[in-house]
């Protein structure tokens, strides 16, 4: 290595820094791009049998996201295209865990983050819900559209200076915890999505690629209270029990 090489990778490391404040996480995106944040998940969340599988936290949760009501909508009007979600989460046996988390993050319509707009008054498309005594849950969304990851900072020259896509497949983030057992930060993957085999960041993984149905029947659509076309995903959890249970 020639000095000038050994300071140009300090000048990158210290612009990677400098990018970062409250909102904007600059080194995970730096690790994620790397492949270092799938690594290191890989080898500490080593699942058994139906486990859910994990991926990518990602740089845009926060820790700000509201407590919805089962059914409730963790979007405001007119983020997107409506999706409705639904599922169980149940443990390695398939006994229903009541009582369980159920957080979900996502883009809008337009593939962006709240925390990407400028003025940010209150948490959007985002929030949790609790699963009720037989392990269900359900609540409205919106659907997600794939989107590039941030591009303006030093991550975005070195994905540049490779040849490398700065695209996401569509995804809706998840969290899941309950109380006995081992939480999963997961995402499930629009199928069809024509990124799912290049993700900027390698977190697709075929178990997480799920079918976000699209329905067209505007009686349907009234009788929920929408607008056609909207959007439906049933996916069931499944949580390891925890050596160390810790409090939800
Ligand atoms: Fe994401």
């Amino acid at each position: 290595m020639t000095p000038d090489e050994w300071a140009a990778g300090i000048g990158f490391l210290t612009a990677t820094g400098q990018k970062c404040d409250a909102i904007r996480q600059e080194y995970i995106l730096l690790s994620d791009t790397c492949g270092v944040s799938m690594l290191v998940d890989a080898l500490a969340n080593r699942k058994s049998g139906a486990a859910t599988e994990s991926t990518v936290i990602g740089p845009f949760h926060t820790a700000d996201a509201p407590e919805i009501p089962l059914d409730g909508s963790i979007a405001s009007a007119g983020k997107g295209a409506p999706l409705l979600v639904s599922g169980r989460v149940t443990d390695s046996a398939g006994a229903p865990l009541a009582g369980a988390v159920v957080e979900a993050w996502e883009t809008d319509g337009h593939g962006l983050y709240d925390t990407q707009y400028a003025v940010r008054d209150v948490p959007d498309c985002r929030g949790y819900v609790r699963t009720a005594s037989d392990g269900r849950f359900a609540f409205r969304a919106v659907l997600p559209v794939e989107y590039s990851i941030p591009t303006d900072g030093p991550v975005g020259d070195m994905l540049r200076a490779l040849g490398r896509a700065s695209m996401r497949p569509a995804h809706l983030h998840f969290k899941i915890a309950a109380a006995g057992h081992v939480p999963v930060v997961t995402a499930l993957y629009v199928d069809g999505d024509p990124s799912l085999d290049a993700d900027a960041v390698f977190g697709v993984k075929s178990s997480l690629v799920a079918r976000f149905e699209r329905h067209d029947s505007a009686d349907d659509a009234r009788r929920l209270g929408l607008t056609p076309p909207f959007y439906t995903l049933a996916h069931d959890f499944v949580l390891e029990p925890a050596l160390f249970p810790a409090a939800v």
